[in-house]
């Protein structure tokens, strides 16, 4: 089962059937698929957003996915705005993205906290292994700013919007228990700047 996690700012709730036109209306944008895998059809589908629910809630069902919904607790109104993923099998543990109104506020900063803490602290995982075409700063910096290493960079990897470079970056949950407290600093200061 999902649990549900919150942060300051947030509700990360499990994803629902009933999700399925709000992810229809917010994911077909190029600035949030422009950097995820080619294995996503683009143009999307009218239905797109159905096949990927047919295909991830049984996923989430035999145990191997977690994936929440992102919502704004002020709003009060249940909304999905964007998504994050863990894959507890890999070979990328974690992806995430927001709807572009929501973007350069902290929200995955803090998103990330909750995850990295469920993640180490009561999954007992040893490592965060994800993925970031190279030109994605925003996603770059994410995983950074978290004590993550950079172990690898691919050659000539597939993503919706072009073939780029990918690194791969490794959180350990040693570094990421001494980045914790800064990293969480960021999402707060983004929270005073708004
Ligand atoms: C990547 C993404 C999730 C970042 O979410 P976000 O809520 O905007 O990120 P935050 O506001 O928490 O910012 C995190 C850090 O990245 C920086 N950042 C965010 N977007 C950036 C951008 N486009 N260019 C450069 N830096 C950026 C922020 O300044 C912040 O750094 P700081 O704490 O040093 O100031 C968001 O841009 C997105 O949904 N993109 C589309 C989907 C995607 O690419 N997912 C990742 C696939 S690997």
């Amino acid at each position: 089962m999902t649990p549900t996690l919150e942060t300051p700012r947030l509700i990360l709730r499990p994803i629902r059937r009933d999700d399925e036109a709000r992810i229809q209306e917010l994911f077909p944008e190029l600035e949030v698929v422009e950097y995820l895998y080619s294995i996503i059809p683009w143009p999307y589908p009218e239905d797109g957003a159905k096949q990927w629910l047919d295909f991830s809630l049984p996923q989430i069902e035999r145990g191997e996915r977690h994936i929440w919904a992102i919502t704004m607790k002020e709003a009060n109104d249940d909304l999905l705005i964007g998504c994050l993923y863990m894959n507890l099998d890999g070979p990328h543990h974690r992806s995430f993205w927001l709807s572009p109104k929501y973007h350069k506020l902290g929200l995955m900063t803090e998103a990330v906290v909750a995850f990295n803490d469920y993640w180490f602290d009561a999954l007992k995982q040893p490592v965060i292994r994800s993925g970031n075409a190279i030109p994605n700063l925003g996603s770059r910096r994410i995983k950074e700013k978290s004590g993550a290493k950079l172990v690898e960079v691919k050659k000539d990897s597939s993503f919706v919007g072009g073939v780029w470079d990918e690194e791969i970056w490794e959180l350990t949950a040693e570094a990421w228990r001494a980045n914790r407290d800064k990293f969480s600093k960021t999402a707060s200061d983004a929270r005073q700047a708004e």
